[in-house]
């Protein structure tokens, strides 16, 4: 008797199952949906492959199209965060689902779908959300202001919603709960990754962190203040170095601390450790050649200055300096041009001080100074910058939560010190031993990476789309790493990565590869 009462409930959750997923379980799911504050734009049913059209995205973001990843059933949906504001989700739910969710954020602004990662996700069998963080487009729009309620979705909130409406969808899809769940993201998606650890402990049970944009306004405005060392926007002194100067002093750099690790191989695998006076790209040093070198002191000073680290106003470090041999490009965006124009970095200063800050439509970004940057840090509205003084993992821990983190050590946004900075800092305030943060939260610098992606080194880790199909086990692959950590308790000691022809994947021409 008990065992055909078994049975009949084994074949009915089968059954059930069978017609949740599927082109018939998600033609009939709109209806089926009931979540809170939540609103279904539209549902429809896709097979891998497809590629979809993506019409109202903001031209600011990655594109109009975006490729199906799996068979699935893709939900778009709003949920209202406040009377002034709300989410904008995607969801896409694998027929083949592994009992996993898996929430994601987005770069710079964070109003983008990251539609790569929500692929992988989905073709590893995660029920995929993406989230524009309450606002649609990355950049050039005034998003923020005059709306407070805005700016704390972008801050926290939308995260913490994504968790709760993405695990509810999920399991009224699929008809059961999710059983574990995930968050991946890289820069500003970081970012929201660590704040949402911080304050929603019982969110995800795994994150997997690219070069996290925390001292989120220190970034952004970075690349102004060490311009403004160098002296822009006056590019007429005798103390103003060039683009070609800087590109030339970063390739001498690696040359010259290229073997301080062990391999010669075009790239610095410690440069937060090492130190290099400047005055040996002056004229005559034997460094640099006459078209590049440092013409008098003042060069040299400037080139100091340029790689020191963000001071406060009352004298304070407050920011890691400007890695050591990374990407010199950076560099050529505060100059002058053929036009006679200036250039200007991150277009996100100026709509965040805007907005955020000043609340002033006309606010210019010219004179940028460590004042206001310390002046919006102080306000940080909507808890938008995720200070290392606010690190605290210590719930999360406890909750069995684990990190792993990645930085490439060629980032020229985010410089992979402050991912040292953020761990020691994290440690500090919980009053941890580094075994305990050990325990928990790994990181993996990965020498020649750029920021989140690209560069001269091996630094595919599964964290880009696509994914090569012959990297998807847990040694290549970052994110089955984390669920061999979360599910299976297996630490990650050693992640491999890989170097592809031109950097393209999709190729799968393997050029190199490499352990962390
Ligand atoms: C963002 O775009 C989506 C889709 O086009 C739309 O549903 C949503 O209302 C927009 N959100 C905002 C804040 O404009
Ligand atoms: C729905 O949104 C309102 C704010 O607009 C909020 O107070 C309420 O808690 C939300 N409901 C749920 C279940 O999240
Ligand atoms: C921003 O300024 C406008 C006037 O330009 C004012 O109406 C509004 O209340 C201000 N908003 C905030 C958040 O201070
Ligand atoms: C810099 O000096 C050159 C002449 O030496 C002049 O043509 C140019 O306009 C100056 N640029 C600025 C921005 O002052
Ligand atoms: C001087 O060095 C730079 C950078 O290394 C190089 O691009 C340039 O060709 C060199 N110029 C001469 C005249 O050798
Ligand atoms: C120089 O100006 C052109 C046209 O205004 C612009 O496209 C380019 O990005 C500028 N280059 C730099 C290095 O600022
Ligand atoms: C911004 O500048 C425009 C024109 O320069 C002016 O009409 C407008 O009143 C200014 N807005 C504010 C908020 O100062
Ligand atoms: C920046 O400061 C300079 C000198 O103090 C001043 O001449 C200029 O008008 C300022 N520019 C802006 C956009 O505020
Ligand atoms: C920090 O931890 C150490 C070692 O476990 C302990 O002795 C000390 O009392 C703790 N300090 C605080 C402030 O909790
Ligand atoms: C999407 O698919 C097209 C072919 O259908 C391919 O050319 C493109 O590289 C794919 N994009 C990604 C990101 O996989």
């Amino acid at each position: 008797m008990l065992s055909i009462q078994l049975l009949l409930m084994a074949l009915t959750s089968v059954l059930s199952l069978a017609s949740a997923a599927g082109p018939e379980g998600c033609s009939t799911a709109a209806a089926r949906f009931d979540i809170a504050n939540t609103t279904i734009a539209y549902v429809s049913y896709h097979k891998a492959g497809e590629v979809i059209d993506l019409p109202g995205t903001s031209d600011t973001c990655y594109g109009f199209t975006t490729n199906i990843t799996a068979n699935l059933c893709r939900v778009v949906l709003d949920t209202a965060t406040s009377d002034s504001s709300s989410v904008h989700f995607e969801a896409w739910l694998p027929d083949d689902w592994n009992g996993r969710f898996v929430g994601t954020g987005g770069g710079g602004l964070g109003g983008c779908i990251d539609y790569g990662s929500v692929g992988n996700a989905a073709r590893l069998g995660f029920a995929a959300f993406g989230t524009n963080s309450g606002h649609n487009g990355s950049s050039g729009i005034d998003y923020f202001l005059n709306q407070p309620e805005v700016i704390k979705d972008f801050g926290y909130r939308a995260n913490h919603v994504q968790a709760q409406v993405g695990k509810e969808l999920s399991k009224q899809y699929y008809g059961r709960p999710t059983e574990y769940n995930y968050y991946i993201g890289c820069s500003t998606a970081g970012r929201q990754g660590l704040s949402s650890a911080t304050l929603y402990p019982d969110d995800y049970d795994g994150m997997l962190l690219g070069a996290p944009g925390v001292e989120w306004i220190r970034i952004v405005t970075q690349w102004y203040l060490i311009a403004e060392r160098y002296g822009w926007p006056d590019v007429n002194t005798s103390a103003y170095v060039t683009y070609q100067q800087f590109e030339a002093i970063a390739a001498k750099t690696i040359e010259i601390l290229d073997g301080e690790d062990g391999v010669v191989d075009g790239m610095i695998d410690n440069p937060t450790h090492l130190k290099l006076d400047p005055q040996i790209f002056s004229c005559g040093a034997g460094f640099l050649n006459d078209s590049v070198c440092l013409q008098n002191g003042e060069q040299v000073n400037t080139v100091r200055l340029a790689y020191q680290p963000m001071v406060d106003l009352s004298g304070h470090f407050v920011y890691p300096s400007f890695t050591l041999g990374a990407d010199p490009r950076t560099f050529a965006s505060n100059t002058i041009n053929g036009t006679g124009g200036f250039g200007s970095t991150f277009p996100q200063v100026r709509d965040y001080f805007r907005g955020i800050v000043y609340n002033d439509s006309n606010w210019s970004d010219l004179n940028l100074s460590i004042a206001d940057v310390e002046y919006a840090s102080s306000l940080d509205v909507g808890l938008t910058n995720t200070p290392i003084s606010k690190a605290h993992l210590g719930e999360f821990k406890e909750a069995g939560g684990k990190i792993i983190s990645y930085h490439g050590r060629w980032d020229p946004t985010v410089p992979s010190e402050l991912t040292e900075w953020y761990y020691s800092g994290a440690q500090a305030n919980m009053n941890a031993s580094l075994d305990d943060m050990h325990d928990f939260y790994r990181i993996f610098f990965i020498p020649g990476m750029s920021h989140c992606s690209t560069g001269p080194g091996a630094w595919d880790i599964g964290q880009g789309s696509p994914l090569d199909p012959d990297m998807l086990d847990a040694e290549h692959n970052a994110y089955l790493a984390l669920v061999n950590w979360v599910e299976q308790g297996q630490a990650p000691d050693l992640l491999v990565g890989t170097k592809y022809e031109n950097d393209d994947v999709a190729s799968r021409n393997i050029l190199a590869q490499r352990s962390k």
